[in-house]
Order: C-alpha cells, then sequence, then structure tokens
C-alpha cells in the first residue's frame, strides 16, 4: 500500500510556480493577483480563505481579501464584482462560499468574469470542462487528477466509483474520470444520497473518490483489494486531545488501508493539491490575461 505524499507534491509544484512568478517578474510583467470575497464570518470560510492568503504569499502572487458583512445586499456584491471584473490589476477573483441566504450563489457565480473564474465554477467554465476544452477546472478535483498523474496510477478501463454529486467536487471528479484521457477512461458510477446497495457498488470499485463530508464513512467492506482509494472528506470530530478535535475524512484509514493499493491521508492528501490547483489557475489566468500582458 502506497500512501499518496499530497502535501510533498503540492509543495514540488509551489517551487515551480514560484519560479515561474520570478520569470513573469524578471520579463516586467506583473505578479499575478488574486482578490477573494469574504462574506460573513463563517469559521470554515474564515480559514480557508487564510490558506489561500499564505499559499499566495508563498509563490509570489499578490492576494487582497474583500470582507463583507452577512448583511451586505445580493446588489453591492454585483457591483464589487462588476468593478473586478474589468479592473486590469485582478487576475483570478473568487467569491467564497457559502453565501448568506438572502443572496444566490449562482446569480453571484454567473457574474464572475469566466476569464478570472479561477474557481472554475462558472457555467462557461464547467461547460468547457465538461467539453474537454481547455479551460479553469474547480480545485479539488484538478488536484486529484494531479495525485493520480504524479504517481502514475492507471485509470484507462478501471470501475470508479464517486461518491457525493456536488457541483464543486462530485460532479467535475465524474465527469473529468470519464473522458478519453489520462488520467481518465474510467467507467464511472456517481453514488449519493439516495442511491441503494452503496455498499455492494463500492466493493466493485477499482477507484472510490470519497467526497460525501460524512466521517469514515467508507469502511473495510466497501474496498475491493488493490483498490485506489481517495478521500475528500475533512471534518473535525470531537477528540480527547489539547485541541478537543481532530480531523477526519471520509474512509476508515486504519482498516481501508490495508486493502488498498493506494490511499490518501489525511489530513496530507486532497487538501495540499487542491490549495495548489487554485494557485495553478491563477498563474494560467495571468498567462491569458490580454490585459495584464
Ligand atoms: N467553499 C468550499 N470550497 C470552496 C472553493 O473551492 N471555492 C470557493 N469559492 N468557495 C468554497
Amino acid at each position: 500500500m502506497i500512501v499518496l505524499d499530497g502535501k510533498k507534491i503540492a509543495q514540488e509544484i509551489k517551487k515551480e510556480i514560484s519560479e515561474e512568478v520570478k520569470t513573469l517578474i524578471a520579463q516586467g510583467k506583473p505578479a499575478p493577483h488574486l482578490v477573494a470575497i469574504l462574506v460573513g464570518n463563517d469559521g470554515a470560510s474564515e480559514t480557508y480563505v487564510g490558506h489561500k492568503e499564505k499559499d499566495c504569499k508563498e509563490v509570489g502572487f499578490r492576494s487582497t481579501v474583500l470582507r463583507f458583512s452577512d448583511s451586505v445586499s445580493q446588489e453591492e456584491l454585483l457591483l464589487e464584482i462588476n468593478k473586478l471584473n474589468t479592473d486590469s490589476d485582478v487576475t483570478g477573483l473568487i467569491v467564497q462560499l457559502p453565501l448568506p441566504a438572502h443572496i444566490s450563489e449562482e446569480k453571484i457565480i454567473e457574474s464572475i468574469n469566466p476569464d478570472k473564474d479561477v474557481d472554475g465554477f462558472h457555467p462557461v467554465n464547467v461547460g468547457r470542462m465538461v467539453t474537454g476544452l481547455p479551460t479553469f477546472v474547480s480545485a479539488t478535483p484538478d488536484g486529484i487528477i494531479e495525485l493520480l498523474k504524479k504517481y502514475s496510477i492507471e485509470t484507462s478501463g478501471k470501475n470508479c466509483v464517486v461518491l457525493g454529486r456536488s457541483n464543486i467536487v462530485g460532479r467535475p471528479m465524474a465527469n473529468l474520470l470519464s473522458q478519453k484521457a489520462y488520467p481518465g477512461d474510467c467507467t464511472v458510477t456517481v453514488c449519493h444520497s439516495r442511491t441503494r446497495n452503496i455498499k455492494e457498488i463500492c466493493a466493485q470499485a477499482d477507484i472510490i473518490i470519497a467526497a460525501l463530508g460524512s466521517p469514515e464513512f467508507v469502511t473495510a467492506d466497501m474496498v475491493k483489494e488493490g483498490a485506489v482509494v481517495i478521500d475528500v472528506g475533512i471534518t473535525r470530530v470531537k477528540a480527547d486531545n489539547k485541541n478537543g478535535f481532530r480531523l477526519t475524512g471520509d474512509v476508515k484509514f486504519d482498516e481501508v488501508s490495508v486493502k488498498t493499493s493506494y490511499i490518501t491521508p489525511v489530513p496530507g492528501g486532497v487538501g495540499p493539491m487542491t490549495r495548489v490547483a487554485l494557485l495553478k489557475n491563477t498563474l494560467k489566468a495571468a498567462k491569458l490575461s490580454k490585459s495584464q500582458f
């Protein structure tokens, strides 16, 4: 069994990105600039945006976080996005989700300039991804694809089960793995809360991508000998330690790992790959930007 070291691979990719940033700057071009809009005080969102700022700094990008109270109106946010869409100093623009209930996430995402949509959430970019065109792929699926590639994991003709059908992870993941490409060429089954016989379906899988957000959902009896298991879940569960919690994936690691050929740990697997995928997209946006260069 090989534990996929997302932390190490992400570090290597960050090094490559910083080298590219140095080259851009040496050519007299500006450092890529990521702008994140953060609404309200959701603890997890604060943490994620904090990570994004730290990652940008590490590779030499500029970053700005624009904070709004959770009483901000949809119109006010749309106005701000409109300004940023045409601001030539802004390379990538993300709006951290979730948003308060009175704001339509759909409308907000649709208002972002697809050329700056480094989250890959805009329907134009989702459509380009589905049809196999070059685009910004959302960060978690992109990070998983990169990890499979780095470890040269065989995917062609394999039965892949994706647990979860979110727009951010499950759906794009299933789509990418079914494409005529490497990594890809899989026969993909998407399971969700209404799926019957989920255990039996998983037990047939050569590759399982667990993205349910349900701690330790995948148990040893659901996993075939030699399967590849990718764990996207990361949930805080109460623990008897100094923090009072520990981070748990969607997979019961101790009992599942011994049956697998490859498995991702939590933390240190998919998480760092997701973070670096956003940086890759931002660099790509900078290279494609006509206004900046
Ligand atoms: N909320 C959870 N994950 C994400 C993400 O990748 N991007 C944004 N904008 N919000 C999120």
